[in-house]
């Protein structure tokens, strides 16, 4: 159980976003967990791509695809609690589809 490594990696993480968020002005809901992770995590290898233009169920596929990119690249891949949260955030502000079928219109 080593930790010492993580200190450093935690502020340069913290320095990182605090860059970035100033960068990323146009991000809905800037200020949540979300936002934040999202920033932390997806804007090391390219820039954000705004939640918007995606759909929820690409959303899915890239996440897993990104998992991927991250362990070939030695990054440290998401968490299960840090996928959670990135999904409910991307989900929530993706794309939608005028004729997405399934009814699951209950004002969530
Ligand atoms: C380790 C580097 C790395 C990290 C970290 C990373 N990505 Fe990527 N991402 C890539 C590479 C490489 C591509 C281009 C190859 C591809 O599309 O599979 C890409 C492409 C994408 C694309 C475009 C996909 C498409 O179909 O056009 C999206 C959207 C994306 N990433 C989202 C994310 C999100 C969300 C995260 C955070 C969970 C993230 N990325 C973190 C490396 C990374």
């Amino acid at each position: 159980m080593k930790r010492a490594s993580h200190a450093g990696a935690v502020a340069s993480a913290i320095a990182t976003v605090t860059v970035l968020a100033a960068c990323n002005p146009s991000l809905p809901e800037a200020e949540s967990a979300g936002a934040q992770l999202y920033v932390e995590r997806c804007s090391s290898c390219h820039r954000l791509h705004a939640p918007g233009v995606i759909t929820s169920a690409s959303w899915d596929v890239i996440l897993e695809r990104m998992q991927r990119e991250m362990r070939m690249r030695g990054v440290e891949p998401l968490s299960a609690d840090e996928t959670r949260i990135l999904r409910e955030y991307l989900d929530k502000h993706a794309l939608r589809t005028q004729d997405a079928s399934g009814g699951s219109n209950d004002g969530g």
